[in-house]
């Protein structure tokens, strides 16, 4: 079965790519020379031994070839549409190959994206989601690993990788006990937070892997009543009426401890409440080939009486080992039209 992301050589040129973009570069070229991929500000370039190039704008594509490019060079532009998701324009002789064209269609809208929403001052979020084909993240117990496949697991470390920070509710860390560090991947790790408006992540009474090593983690709660949180966490409080916690008072939280882009890992209630306040930005859904009939469903929304009241999306697909990945991004809600078929 086909991973159309087991292309490791081309994982250092999009570590490259998150710090251009937030270094402020806008225009960026992905150059294959030798066996390797690179990626460089388009500006500075210079191609003339590149072998395939993918050209990235973060405007409409504007189709210039590049100057320094050799003719006989393989080119593909890429650019986003309007809702984010990604354009490949091919304008003249060979495209790039398909392995890197896959790996720019899953990795560049999160690095784009989280681009736009740093401009606009604001934290950028992309939920993850590893479901069945009926759409269970676990079994009726909690437990649910592992329901994705290997290359689900490297696809979670590279996002973790490529953004500042990953969150799991307190349900996520209590149940399934991780340690949201990268390891699967070449990275650096985010800063691990986890969402408990109770507080009660930090009473565990037990040594959880994601407050170790230690001083690293955050937990936002609204009520936190320990004196000495495990293995020096810091608690960040956002006020509240009870422990329920509107995320877009936990996104400014996390804002301003320096996060500004984050991977929401889970699990249902904390997606779900993002969901349901419009505070996710870009949504990974991991389909696995499996059905429990029964267990923990991806998301718990308030019932609606029309399923043009559900959360439409624009989607874009990747395939996994035989599973696969969905990027989906909210798009408006079309209007109250009966259609008849
Ligand atoms: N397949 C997958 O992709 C995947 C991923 C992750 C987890 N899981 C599974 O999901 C299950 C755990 O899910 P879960 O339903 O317990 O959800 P969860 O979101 O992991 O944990 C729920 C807890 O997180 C806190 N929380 C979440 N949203 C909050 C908000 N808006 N404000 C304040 N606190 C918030 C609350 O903590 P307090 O109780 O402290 O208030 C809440 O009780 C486990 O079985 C795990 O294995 C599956």
């Amino acid at each position: 079965m086909a991973c159309e992301l087991a292309d490791d050589t081309s994982w250092p040129a999009f570590l490259s790519a998150r710090a251009l973009l937030r270094s402020g570069v806008q225009e960026l070229v992905f150059a294959h020379r030798g066996s390797d991929w690179s990626c460089e500000a388009a500006g500075d370039a210079d191609l003339r031994d590149a072998r395939q190039v993918l050209s990235v704008s973060v405007r409409p594509a504007s189709l210039v070839r590049p100057r320094t490019m050799a003719a006989e060079c393989a080119w593909t532009v890429y650019s986003p549409r309007d809702n984010g998701l990604p354009d490949f324009v091919h304008a003249d002789g060979r495209p790039v190959c398909p392995t890197m064209i896959a790996m720019a269609r899953v990795y560049l809208p999160v690095l784009l994206l989280a681009a736009a929403a740093r401009a606009e001052g604001r934290t950028f979020v992309a939920g993850h989601v590893t479901q069945t084909l009926d759409g269970r993240i676990a079994c009726e117990n909690g437990q649910s690993q592992w329901i994705g496949n290997e290359a689900d697991l490297r696809h979670a470390h590279r996002m973790r990788a490529l953004l500042d920070g990953v969150l799991v509710g307190a349900g996520t860390a209590l149940t399934d006990d991780p340690r949201l560090t990268v390891r699967h991947v070449p990275g650096a790790d985010p800063h691990r937070i986890v969402l408990s408006g109770s507080g009660r992540v930090l009473r565990a009474g037990r040594a959880l892997r994601v407050f170790d090593p230690p001083g690293g983690t955050a937990v936002i709660a609204a009520h936190a009543t320990v004196d000495a949180p495990p293995n020096g966490a810091r608690v960040v409080r956002v006020v509240a009426d009870g422990p329920a916690l509107d995320p877009a008072a936990v996104l400014a939280a996390v804002h301003a401890i320096g996060v500004q882009s984050l991977y929401l890992e889970g699990g249902a209630r904390a997606l779900s409440s993002f969901l349901l306040a419009g505070s996710i930005d870009l949504l990974q859904v991991h389909i696995a080939a499996m059905v429990l009939g029964s267990g923990i469903p991806s998301f718990r929304l308030p019932p609606v009486a029309h399923v043009r009241d559900g959360v439409p999306f624009a989607v874009d697909h990747a395939l996994l080992d035989g599973h696969v990945l969905l990027s989906c991004r909210p798009r408006p809600k079309a209007n109250a039209t009966d259609g008849v078929r």
